[in-house]
């Protein structure tokens, strides 16, 4: 199959670079009036127009061809979803209050419990749709609303059955410290979760742990990540979201994939990331929601850091996994480039998940992860005119993807 007619081919990378870091992310490759073949669901080759060879062909019509997106953090198995505590917050209650009062992730814990593995598969199938239909290509998807081991598992065995459902890229995470489970203690429930990891590494590919002020301490995190360690389980943590935690630091240590959050930071946690290859991911989206400061991603770009921008897809902080709005926040609230906003939700994205040998650019051999879109547009009016339809077909490992 060959895609003609294109008029921009966005964000080629050569074969092999992983990632972008600090002033490379300021730099989008393209090719103006373009031609792009895939075969077996990979990309195969693509060049200028005048040698586009022949055969069957998708005609562009001079819209640009990008990469899927690719989000790198998302909780979207859940059951039901949390309206009520949305209103809460509309009467002013912020969300450690919420939390305090039996709701937040406990909420989704009871209501998950509640729910049968088959209904809990269908409604996260839906808003995995939903994803795939909005330009994601690959999706990370933590557990951490079950809070016990029979519903930890459920929840990884449904993201399992997603993975093996979807066109998109699926990579699972065992989320079992995202807070404490009803009926036991902190210190049980840390032993539980420790206890948990040799059922959930046959399911998970990583793990995290929600390092933060009312959560779990920098060191429950460092001992769940050093029993993870021996299953094979590389950290991918939460840090930084409602205090400055130690979480980064915890994380480094570990020698985690991502730190996550890092709405609260200092230097000396750009330091310790600069120490490391552990990439840094922001969540504009539950900045946006929560009504939390954004993340200092220009800081962290400066610093000569490779950052990711994921939507945290989630009932409680960021009830929406749109990546064109999380580029639309970043280039808003935290004054990224288009251009940085677009490889912090594509490559490094991939990167953050460890995907990006296989998707999150236009490298020939790369799985066909692609967002064609109408006529007319081009990187920057994406998070500009932010909530204007653009997407015309959205290709998934080289097939149209249809949300029926
Ligand atoms: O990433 N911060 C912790 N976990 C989620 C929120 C989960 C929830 O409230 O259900 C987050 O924001
Ligand atoms: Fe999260």
């Amino acid at each position: 199959m060959i895609i003609k007619n294109i008029g921009e081919l966005v964000g080629i990378v050569p074969a092999g670079v992983d990632r972008k870091c600090g002033a490379e992310m300021s730099q989008v490759d393209t090719l103006r009036d373009a031609w792009l073949q895939v075969e077996d669901g990979r990309i195969a080759d693509f060049g200028p127009m005048p040698d586009c060879p022949g055969g069957e062909a998708v005609d562009a019509e001079g819209g640009m061809l990008m990469p899927a997106f690719c989000d790198s953090h998302t909780h979207v198995v859940y059951a039901g979803s949390r309206e009520g505590e949305f209103l809460d917050k509309i009467e002013g209650r912020s969300y450690e209050e919420i939390a305090a009062r039996g709701g937040g992730i406990l909420n989704s814990a009871d209501l998950l419990h509640a729910t049968s593995e088959e209904e809990l598969y269908r409604q996260s199938l839906a808003r995995v749709r939903e994803m795939m239909a909005k330009g994601s290509g690959a999706i990370e998807i933590k557990s951490g609303y079950g809070l016990n081991p029979v519903d930890e598992l459920k929840m990884l065995r449904v993201i399992r059955r997603i993975r093996e459902s979807v066109p998109a890229t699926v990579r699972a995470t065992f989320l079992g410290a995202h807070a404490v489970g009803r009926g036991y203690t902190r210190d049980a429930y840390v032993q539980a979760v420790v206890d948990m990891l040799p059922q959930a590494a046959e399911l998970a590919d990583f793990v995290d742990v929600f390092c933060d002020e009312g959560f779990f301490s920098p060191a429950d995190t460092d001992r769940i990540l050093a029993a993870a360690a021996a299953h094979g389980l590389r950290p991918k943590i939460h840090a930084n979201e409602l205090a400055v935690s130690g979480g980064v630091q915890v994380g480094v240590k570990h020698r985690a994939l991502s730190v996550d959050h890092l709405e609260r930071t200092t230097e000396a946690e750009i330091e310790a990331l600069r120490a490391s290859d552990t990439i840094p991911v922001m969540l504009p989206g539950s900045s946006f929601f929560l009504g939390i400061p954004y993340g200092r991603a220009r800081a962290f770009i400066e610093a000569g850091l490779s950052l990711a921008l994921a939507s945290d897809y989630n009932p409680g902080s960021s009830p929406s996994g749109d990546m064109r709005f999380v580029m639309a926040l970043a280039c808003i609230r935290m004054r990224l480039t288009p251009a940085q906003a677009f490889n912090a939700v594509t490559l490094n994205g991939a990167c953050a998940m460890g995907v990006s040998g296989v998707t999150g650019s236009v490298t020939r051999g790369k799985r066909a992860d692609l967002i064609l879109t109408h006529p007319g547009w081009n990187l920057t009016k994406l998070p500009y005119t932010y909530q204007t339809p653009f997407i015309r077909q959205v290709f998934l490992g080289g097939n149209v993807f249809q949300n029926l």
